[in-house]
């Protein structure tokens, strides 16, 4: 059992970070404790790559099991030759175009990071983070700092420091609370120890620009099974790959997930709302803007995701809306699909998590 400590939040300035406060937060992790702040993806529960005790903290306040490894997040490639041994042309090359941004890159692990940070693997996932907090925080501290999303395990991603506060309250001593996060979708991560460089995990950097440096990215493995998903086969493929579970994301509330053209979402939407609401039940619906209003009239409580063409848009509101409909307590959410282009396979990725693996098709 962990026992209740008291979470203080603090404002700071998100492009001119307050040193005071950057350095009351180093104090922390260089004691060895745990401190949640803000990227330029979702908000990270940071600790010292380093400090094996400081690390268990993080496993501790997330619920999070041993076998899902960290990501280490550095502030100038000269840390690079703490974690890795000599980087490849490919990892110059996607470092130099990527970093400071939402790229993880997974790299062989050097001799000193600790088997609690990669989860026993021989591989070590590093990022440079953009967000002049993050960056602030891991200069003050002088080495790397190692942070999953700063929620309890299985919920969704924090895009704001109330988020955090939400899953993690009395359980980390500070929050630093620099606003909402711009991507709202986390890092892209590429594996680069795998025969071909593969993404894990489709994120903030999109397949098409990562390509535009590495032709021969492979997209995740489950992709093309998306829209119709064996949820079976998807989940032994996942296995391989940790972190990658479907239900990694869940909601506390179950999410329908429809796929087809915009048409036939939208009717079949419809139909599913009406039908929950006529049997009683409070139906919430995450919408595109320009189905918002088709949706109120339907009677369900509308969340709008953004512009459908707009990945971007979408992407930053995502998390935002399934936490607002899980806090308005309705019984099901009810979901459209997106394109696949840009951030949209991120979008994809995230809602069919959500989902549990499983896609309503709606023909085209
Ligand atoms: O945007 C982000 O990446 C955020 C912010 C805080 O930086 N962090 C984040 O961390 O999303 P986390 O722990 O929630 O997700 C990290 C993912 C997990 O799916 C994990 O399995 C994968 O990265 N990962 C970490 N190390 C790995 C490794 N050595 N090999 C394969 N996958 C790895
Ligand atoms: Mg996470």
């Amino acid at each position: 059992m962990l026992s209740e400590i008291e979470t203080e939040v603090i404002r700071v300035d998100a492009t001119r970070p307050e040193a005071s406060i950057i350095e009351r937060a180093a104090g922390l992790l260089r004691a060895g404790n745990v401190v949640v702040f803000p990227t330029e993806t979702v908000y990270g529960l940071g600790a010292d790559v380093f400090q094996p005790a400081a690390l268990e903290r993080i496993f501790v306040a997330k619920g999070r099991p041993h076998s899902d490894p960290l990501i280490a997040h550095i502030a100038d490639e000269a840390s690079l030759e703490l974690l890795t041994p000599a980087l490849s042309e490919q990892a110059k090359r996607l470092a130099s175009a990527f970093w400071p941004g939402p790229l993880t890159l997974v790299l062989p692990r050097g001799p000193r990071v600790p088997h609690l940070a990669t989860a026993g693997l021989e591989t070590v996932a590093v990022r440079m983070p953009r967000h002049p907090v993050a960056l602030a925080l891991i200069r003050a501290l002088a080495s790397p700092i190692a942070a999953p999303s700063a929620n309890r395990f299985m919920h969704v991603s924090p895009t704001t420091a109330q988020h955090v506060l939400a899953d993690l309250a009395g359980r980390v001593p500070l929050i630093l609370d620099a606003g909402s996060c711009e991507v709202g979708v986390e890092s892209t991560v590429l594996d680069l120890c795998s025969e071909q460089p593969t993404i894990l995990r489709p994120g903030g950097v999109s397949l098409e620009v990562l390509r535009a440096i590495i032709p021969n990215v492979q997209p995740p493995r489950y992709r093309q099974a998306l829209g119709t998903v064996d949820l079976a086969e998807s989940e032994s493929v996942a296995q391989h790959s940790p972190g990658q579970m479907l239900t990694h994301y869940a909601p506390a509330v179950p999410l329908l997930l429809f796929d087809g053209s915009t048409e036939s979402m939208r009717v079949a939407m419809l139909e599913e709302a009406r039908r929950r609401q006529t049997g009683g039940e409070r139906v919430g619906v995450l919408a595109a803007d320009e189905d918002v209003a088709t949706f109120q009239q339907s009677g369900a409580l509308v969340c709008s995701l953004g512009n459908a063409a707009a990945p971007a848009q979408i992407a930053s509101s995502l998390f935002r809306c399934l936490r607002a409909l899980e806090d308005a307590r309705v019984q099901v959410i009810l979901c459209r699909q997106f394109d696949d282009g840009g951030l949209g396979l991120a979008i994809r990725d995230r809602l069919l998590k959500a989902a549990g693996g499983k896609v309503i098709g709606t023909g085209s």
